[in-house]
């Protein structure tokens, strides 16, 4: 196969993609910090650090640290609401000629699905992404641990609105497989896995938490393989497209997520220490697919050979 004839675009139910790879949310920013380092208009989306209906704050500092492959932040939500975003922040990002999947997040359904209505039908808005994973914030939480609480969270806000709806789910809980469950029953277009895992560092010789909210969430390649376990045993549960991430920082790391399950992906934590990232592995994507015989990206989700 001539890697410049495989096809790239990809589907996540109502969501169509020009290639499989996205930036996460919270590790891009609005975009505009990434912009002359970063073709924006090549990326196959964009989310923008998660959005609440009111300003947030965020926790205390400190809020991140580096660990063993990985870093540790416990930024809780810090942004300034639905409405500076939509005003400040979506004109730009509807100008970048990439799908922006914005992610919300709310303490009750009443919040998630006042902010799904206020986005709907804005230009420049492709999709939602439903932020019930965050692991830095009271509250919000549940309906990423209860099936039941997310399945009429999603059902909820796919009623509410006609974009298409990703849930994102936490790895902090006992099956992530129930869960995502509860994601397809409501509706779900897509379901994002994973968020980060909950974690904590510790100053021993003071006797602290480094952390100014004591616990965080961990990401980097220190997840990948908790990432890689969660898609496989989704996979096998649900027969949703899902978008897979944590740890990706190469190619490899992309093909490995699609084999395992994955219909597309998102690059979280490599872009703060390689910001052209998401540009190298774009351009090895289509070498890559070819190299397994592929003439799509559909042709190797999910193909992984096991038992
Ligand atoms: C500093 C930081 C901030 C994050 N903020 C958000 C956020 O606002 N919303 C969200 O859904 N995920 C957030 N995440 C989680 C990432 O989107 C992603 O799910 C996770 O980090 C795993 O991917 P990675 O290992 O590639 O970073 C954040 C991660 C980091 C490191």
């Amino acid at each position: 196969m001539n890697p410049a004839d495989v096809r790239l675009d990809v589907r996540l139910g109502r969501l169509r993609l020009v290639n499989p790879i996205m930036v996460a949310s919270g590790t891009f920013g609005y975009a505009r910090e990434m912009a002359g380092l970063v073709d924006m208009g090549r990326l196959g989306g964009i989310l923008p650090k998660t959005i609440t209906p009111d300003p947030r704050p965020g926790n205390p500092p400190p809020r991140t640290i580096e660990t063993a492959s990985g870093m540790l932040n416990s930024i809780g939500l810090d942004n300034d609401g639905v409405d500076s975003f939509i005003e400040k922040q979506l004109p730009y990002l509807a100008s970048l000629g990439t799908a922006i999947v914005v992610s919300i997040a709310g303490r009750s359904e009443p919040e998630f699905i006042q902010m799904a209505a206020r986005l709907d039908g804005l230009p420049g808005v492709a999709a939602l992404e439903l932020n019930i994973s965050c692991p830095n914030v009271a509250g919000g939480v549940d309906f990423g641990t209860d099936p039941t609480m997310c399945e009429r969270l999603v059902a909820g806000v796919r009623h509410t609105c006609s974009l298409p709806v990703l849930a994102k789910l936490t790895p902090n809980v006992t099956d992530i497989s129930q869960i995502a469950r509860g994601a397809e029953a409501g509706g779900a277009d897509a379901i994002s896995l994973i968020n980060t895992c909950l974690g904590m560092a510790v100053d021993w010789r003071r006797r602290r938490p480094i952390l100014g909210n004591v616990l965080g969430g961990l990401s980097g390649p220190a997840i990948k393989p908790i990432a890689l376990g969660a898609v496989y045993r989704v996979a096998r549960a649900v027969d949703v497209p899902l978008v897979g991430m944590g740890g990706i920082a190469s190619i490899d790391d992309v093909m490995e997520f699609l084999v395992a399950g994955a219909t597309a992906v998102q690059i979280g934590t490599a872009n703060f220490y390689n910001p052209t990232v998401s540009r190298q592995i774009l351009d090895a994507l289509p070498a890559a697919l070819a190299e397994l015989g592929a003439t799509c990206v559909a042709d190797v989700v999910g193909t992984i050979e096991s038992g």
